[in-house]
């Protein structure tokens, strides 16, 4: 979605800011725009369309200037054209602002302004306050960092809604003000320079020192030196942080795609998330950033998860896991259902949100709504210090490293070890025997060599998605701790390849969707030599029986198989609680090479952002 850049500091400011928008260009946009301090004006070039649109216009009429505000658009409030770009201007075009977020009670604010005799170039939210800060500040009366401050605090809190802002105001020309409230902005600290901007991804190439600003916060950033407050008028809490990656870690390097590059970082992100977790004398695992003690946690008698998309699939199979390892009952809700829905959240309830991100607006709703209900919350998150991460009572990192693809891969992969190691924890405190855990310790330690021998079969699943690129649907189906997969495995088809597909449990096909099943109509079918396989073998010969293609992800060897589908992918042996993680890998793979095989733009797919900041 959105993104800010902004810089104040000793350098040329705009190719900076460019530098940095095209770092955030993987969270999905469709428009630019950026503001400079030059000759104490703001001046500013913006328009719809791609960074290279904007890189263009500002090769044509250059700006010059150390300090300036930058900003890609993802439509909410009007369509994608030059005048909705930002910045946006206050009446006397001397105060700038960008902003992501939405402003929910914009249309009275136009009201307000109007009947001041406002008439708005935009039809975005951000004219709206860009205007009020206006407002405000000529009310004053008065020029300078001060009485800006002022008339800045007097705007935010007329605002309902979420903001993550960088404002310039042209009487204040050294310095660079940011605000946050639910849109995340990240101070980079670098020697006699600062950056302000939506995502560490775009600062890191210049400093890995960062400060990540809590809700309310204002921060006003000059090159030397900068000052933090919070709306509310109390102390700002100020930690500086170190980025964990460098630059490098959010470039394709030798890939073609970014996508392409997370799969076959798996086997590296896993071990990552495994690092350190180990206990093996007692047979469990370390989760020291739960915050919670055995007594607790022993005291856990229902687990409510919530989640988006990918990560919803990973925290379905997080709950198989959690109730057969440690036979704690364990729902797992659609984040954008679960805050609405109301249900008992008793005492012994453990709330988990799950998220790649850390800032999806609808799990962090439903994040505050399970603890406003008084149950104790862990993120399950992969970005340090993003909204979740701050606003749990606990929880687990990832340690996956920037995920810029926009379709989830290496996230979920991370997400579901990561359930195992809390399955484990838990079921260690309750009902797991030692040599139960013990072995799924050393099962979990295999995980990345195995997902090595599903990615060495890359070109394979190349020819296999090259056979079936031109189907209009496909089905995908799993049992049990496959069903997730199969969810995972259409969702990633369809966001990234634009072909339908729908993931169902295997056997639930006969109840509807069989209709569909044609002999133009793949099936993928999940069927490892597992607990399931017999059962889900009946399930193919009914799609085989109405000439339905098939192609069955089968464990390594499956000759059988092998002779009733039209194409087999295989997989190494693994326990049935593990295995979906390996059918994982395949389908990702199927779907990318079919999304390249159609032309699309795999890291970008239409319509769809990284992180999805808005309800
Ligand atoms: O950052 P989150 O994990 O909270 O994001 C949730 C979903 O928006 C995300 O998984 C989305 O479904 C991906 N595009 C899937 O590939």
């Amino acid at each position: 979605m959105c993104g800010i850049v902004a810089y104040v500091g000793g350098r040329p400011a705009a190719p900076l800011l460019v530098e940095g928008l095209r770092r955030l260009e993987y969270r999905g946009y469709d428009s630019a725009g950026l503001g400079v301090i030059q000759g104490g004006k703001i001046a500013t070039r913006k328009c719809a369309g791609r960074i290279d649109a904007l890189a263009a216009r500002l090769a044509e009429y250059p700006v010059s200037g150390t300090v300036g505000i930058s900003h890609t658009r993802w439509a909410t409030h009007g369509p994608p054209t030059d005048a909705n770009s930002h910045p946006h201007f206050d009446a006397s075009g001397r105060i700038a602002v960008v902003h992501n977020g939405v402003i929910e009670n914009c249309a009275e604010l136009k009201r307000l302004l109007e009947g001041r005799g406002h008439a708005f170039a935009s039809e975005t939210d951000t004219e709206a306050l860009a205007r009020l800060i206006g407002e405000f500040y000529t009310e004053a009366g008065e020029k300078g960092e001060a009485a800006f401050l002022i008339a800045l605090r007097a705007a935010l809190r007329r605002v309902v809604g979420a903001y993550g802002l960088a404002v310039l105001c042209a009487d204040c020309p050294d310095t660079v003000f940011g605000a946050r409230r639910g849109s995340p902005l990240v101070v980079g600290l670098g020697r006699g320079e600062h950056f302000l901007a939506s995502d560490v991804n775009a600062v890191v190439a210049h400093t890995r020192d960062v400060i990540y600003l809590g809700d309310g916060d204002l921060v006003a950033l000059r090159a030397d030196g900068f000052e933090a407050a919070r709306l509310d008028e109390r102390e700002a809490k100020i930690e500086v942080h170190r980025i964990e990656h460098d630059a490098g870690a959010a470039e394709k390097g030798e890939f073609a795609h970014f996508m392409l590059k997370e799969i076959f970082e798996q086997p590296q992100t896993l071990r990552n998330a495994l690092r350190g977790r180990f206990n093996t004398e007692d047979a469990t695992s370390v989760l020291g950033g739960l915050n919670m003690t055995a007594h607790e946690l022993r005291r856990v008698d229902r687990i409510q998860m919530a989640a988006c998309g990918t990560s919803w699939h990973a925290g379905l199979l997080g709950g198989m896991w959690i109730e057969e390892f440690a036979r704690i009952p364990c729902e797992v809700d659609y984040a954008s259902e679960f805050r609405y829905r109301n249900p008992p959240l008793g005492s012994g309830t453990l709330f988990v949100a799950i998220t790649q991100s850390g800032e999806t607006a609808d799990t962090l709703a439903a994040l505050r709504e399970a603890k406003r209900k008084g149950a104790r919350a862990l993120g399950i998150c992969n970005v340090v210090g993003s909204s979740i991460a701050r606003e749990a009572d606990g929880g687990i990192y990832l340690h996956a490293g920037p995920e810029v693809g926009v379709a989830s891969t290496k996230a979920f992969t991370s997400q579901v070890v990561v359930l195992a190691l809390l399955a484990l924890h838990l079921g260690r405190l309750h009902h797991l025997s030692a040599l139960e855990g013990a072995r799924l310790l050393r099962e979990l330690e295999a995980m990345p060599g195995k997902i090595e021998r599903v990615l060495a079969r890359s070109e394979e699943i190349r020819r296999i998605a090259a056979r079936y690129k031109d189907a209009a649907s496909f089905l995908f189906l799993g049992r049990r701790f496959n069903h997730p997969v199969a969810l995972e495995g259409a969702l990633k088809l369809k966001e990234i390849s634009y072909i339908h597909a729908e993931g169902y449990p295997a056997a639930e096909m006969k109840h509807g969707p069989i209709a569909l099943v044609d002999e133009k109509t793949p099936s993928v079918f999940l069927c490892p030599r597992d607990g399931m396989y017999e059962k889900i073998l009946s399930n193919l010969e009914e799609v085989r029986a109405r000439r339905g293609p098939v192609i069955a992800v089968a464990t390594e060897g499956d000759d059988d198989l092998a002779k009733k589908a039209d194409a087999v992918i295989e997989i190494p042996e693994a326990p049935d609680p593990l295995v979906p993680l390996l059918g994982n890998v395949a389908l990702q793979l199927l779907a990318y090479h079919t999304a390249v095989a159609l032309g699309r733009d795999v890291d970008r797919p239409r319509n769809l952002a990284k992180s999805v900041t808005v309800e």
